[in-house]
C-alpha cells in the first residue's frame, strides 16, 4: 500500500481494511452475546464513527437500535480542549441498555462530557466501543468496554477518521508519518 497525503502532511499505511472487519467481527459478535433479548440502543458519535457503528450494526445478530449525536473536539491535528455537543439525542434512553460506538478515544475529553451528559437521562446502562483508542494520551478517567485497537499517541486518518474533513473515506487507517 501506498503513503497518502492531505494538507501537504504524509500518512502511512496503518490498519488494513481486512484487520479492521475481522476486529469489528469479533466486537459484533461480543456485543450480540452480551446484549440478546435487552434491544441496546447503539448511538454513534458524528462524523467520524459513522463507518464503525455501520459495520458494527450490520454484524449485529441480535434485536438492537441506532441513533446518531454529534460533538466536535478536534481542530487540524491538535485537540483544541474544547467539547461542544452540535447534535442531541432525540430518542428516549430512560431504562434502555446503551452502547455508544466512537471512532477514537484521545483525551477522553468527548466521551467524559457525552456520558455525564448521557446520565442525566438515566439510561440502564451504558457502555462504550471505541475503535480506536490512545490511552498515552488518556486525561479523563474513561475505560472504553469494547476495543478495537489500541494504539500509540499518533494522529491517524481513514475508515471515519478525517484530517479537516478530509480522507474519512479511506478504506484503511493510516497514521502520520513523522521523519
Ligand atoms: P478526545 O476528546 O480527545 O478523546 O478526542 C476524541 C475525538 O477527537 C474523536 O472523536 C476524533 O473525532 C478526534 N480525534 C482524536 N484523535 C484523532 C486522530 O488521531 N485522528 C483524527 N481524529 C482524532
Ligand atoms: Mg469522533
Amino acid at each position: 500500500m501506498k503513503t497518502v497525503t492531505y494538507n501537504g502532511l504524509t500518512f502511512k499505511p496503518f490498519i488494513t481494511s481486512d484487520q479492521i472487519s475481522k476486529r469489528v467481527g469479533e466486537i459484533a459478535a461480543q456485543i450480540t452475546e452480551e446484549y440478546s433479548g435487552r434491544n441496546p440502543l447503539i448511538v454513534c458519535v458524528l462524523n467520524g464513527a459513522f463507518p464503525f457503528a455501520s459495520e458494527l450494526f450490520m454484524n449485529l445478530g441480535c434485536d438492537a437500535q441506532i441513533a446518531f449525536v454529534r460533538l466536535q473536539s478536534y481542530c487540524g491535528t491538535e485537540s483544541s480542549g474544547e467539547v461542544r455537543q452540535v447534535v442531541g439525542l432525540t430518542e428516549s434512553v430512560k431504562d434502555r441498555p446503551v452502547v455508544i460506538v466512537e471512532d477514537i478515544i484521545d483525551t477522553g475529553r468527548t466521551m467524559a462530557r457525552f456520558l455525564a451528559d448521557l446520565k442525566t437521562q438515566e439510561p440502564a446502562d451504558v457502555k462504550v466501543a471505541t475503535l480506536l483508542f490512545k490511552p498515552d494520551a488518556l486525561i479523563e478517567k474513561i475505560t472504553p468496554d469494547y476495543v478495537g485497537f489500541t494504539i500509540p499517541s499518533k494522529f491517524i486518518i481513514g475508515y471515519g477518521l478525517d484530517l479537516n474533513g478530509q480522507a474519512r473515506n479511506l478504506k484503511d487507517i493510516y497514521v502520520l508519518q513523522q521523519d
